[in-house]
């Protein structure tokens, strides 16, 4: 076959079943190009999370395979926006969310774009009992798959008293994301999805 100068189409049905080892618990995810503008990154299910992103730009779903969806969080107003299979979703900048992908062997197709310098994401945690901002960590996000897990160990080292809400009093669980989702509920402020 001869060459092209850009490359060849990748066909993603196919690039998804030769990787499918690499979109497992715990980490899930994995670029489909590097050093482009476009980080185009394939996340599979199921994962653990009760943080939320704040992206300085937008980002683009495609959930290919299975149901998953994002919990948004806005001055400490929940919602839950569905991201069934087949669907497509833009999410604005500086939108927290908090991907929740609980089906095993789903696959979602990322977008996002590379950050300046200077421009800062950040993940946030917040009370599930009231919504009050518990931690925020800021960072300049180089590698989107290799710069998580530290900021997320940070907080996962964090102390109860660092974690412990100054709006309510409740204790935010920390590496506990079951434990914080069953708050979440528990606390009235999700409504129903649709
Ligand atoms: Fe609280």
């Amino acid at each position: 076959m001869p060459s092209l100068t850009h490359g060849r189409p990748l066909n993603l049905q196919r690039w998804l079943a030769q990787h499918s080892h690499r979109l497992e618990p715990p980490v899930g995810n994995l670029q489909v190009w590097k050093d482009a503008d476009f980080i185009v990154t394939a996340v599979g299910g199921p994962n653990e999370r009760s943080d939320f992103h704040d992206d300085p730009l937008e980002e683009f779903f495609y959930q290919l395979v299975g149901d998953a969806y994002l919990l948004l969080c806005d001055r400490g107003r929940y919602e839950r926006v569905e991201l069934r299979e087949g669907d497509i979703f833009l999410l604005p900048p500086h939108v927290l969310h908090s991907p929740q992908r609980p089906m095993r062997d789903s696959r979602c197709l990322v977008i996002e774009r590379q950050r300046p310098p200077g421009l800062l994401d950040a993940f946030q945690w917040h009370c599930a009992h009231c919504g009050n901002l518990v931690m925020r960590h800021e960072l300049q996000l180089s590698d989107i798959v290799a710069d998580l897990p530290a900021t997320f160990k940070r907080f996962y080292a964090s102390s109860d008293a660092e974690r412990t809400c100054k709006q309510c009093g409740s204790l935010h669980p920390g590496r506990a994301h079951e434990a914080w989702h069953r708050m979440l509920l528990a606390s009235g402020r999700l409504p129903a999805s649709g």
